[in-house]
């Protein structure tokens, strides 16, 4: 099992659905160089996504493969993670739900960013659930991922207020601030060793 710290750079993938300004955020906190580690592999289920079009512009391996039942997208992810040595998995707007074997195979070094203060508001929808419960602030986490949906342990959390007049949009908006800044720093937390899987681990 990879413990962290490694002693070396680590080799970061992010897997990611969509438009990839998590993914973004992590190429500029891990460029080539810096002492914690580097993104050097981007994974994608749709092929027209954003996100590998900005891998690609950094410079960064960029693969579509096709979600399938999971399990083959599963096994053709972990052949891919494997021949690039990556030690570190950031799921940024993954839009399908892993495989448990997969999920066992890279726990305590498989990440995801939710938009919710969780344990409020797991699931699809997190900033409508916010809006509709009525809640004054929300957020965004970053979580090891387990078995279960946005369930795993806590690493970090950035809050935000819930503001009278916003919908969905602006709200997602103030949120994604938060996460740009969220996610670089629960990155750093694990390749430091600082935050670990153990809920009771966790710690800053
Ligand atoms: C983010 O809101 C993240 O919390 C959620 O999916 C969204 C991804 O956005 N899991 P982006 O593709 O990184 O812009």
């Amino acid at each position: 099992m990879t413990t962290f710290p490694l002693g070396r750079p680590a080799r970061i993938a992010v897997l990611a659905s969509g438009r990839g300004s998590n993914l973004e955020a992590l190429l500029q906190a891990f460029p080539e160089g810096d002492a914690a580690g580097t993104v050097r592999l981007v994974i994608s289920n749709r092929a027209a996504a954003a996100a590998l079009d900005k891998a690609r512009a950094a410079g960064v391996e960029a693969l579509h493969l096709p979600y399938g039942d999971g399990e083959s997208f599963a096994a053709a992810a972990t052949a891919a993670l494997e021949r690039a040595g990556i030690d570190l998995v950031c799921l940024a707007g993954f839009m399908r739900i892993l495989p448990p074997t997969f999920v066992r195979r890279y726990r305590g070094r498989l990440l995801n960013i939710h938009p919710s203060l969780l344990p409020a508001f797991r699931g699809l929808h997190a900033q409508r659930q916010a809006l509709e419960a009525g809640v004054a602030e929300s957020g965004c986490t970053v979580h090891f991922v387990d078995e279960g949906i946005d369930t795993g342990a806590v690493i970090e959390q950035r809050r935000v207020p819930v503001l009278p007049d916003d919908d969905e949009a602006s709200l997602a908006e103030r949120i994604r601030r938060e996460e740009h800044r969220a996610f670089p720093e629960a990155v750093r937390s694990v390749l430091s060793g600082h935050a670990t899987v153990t809920p009771e681990e966790v710690r800053r």
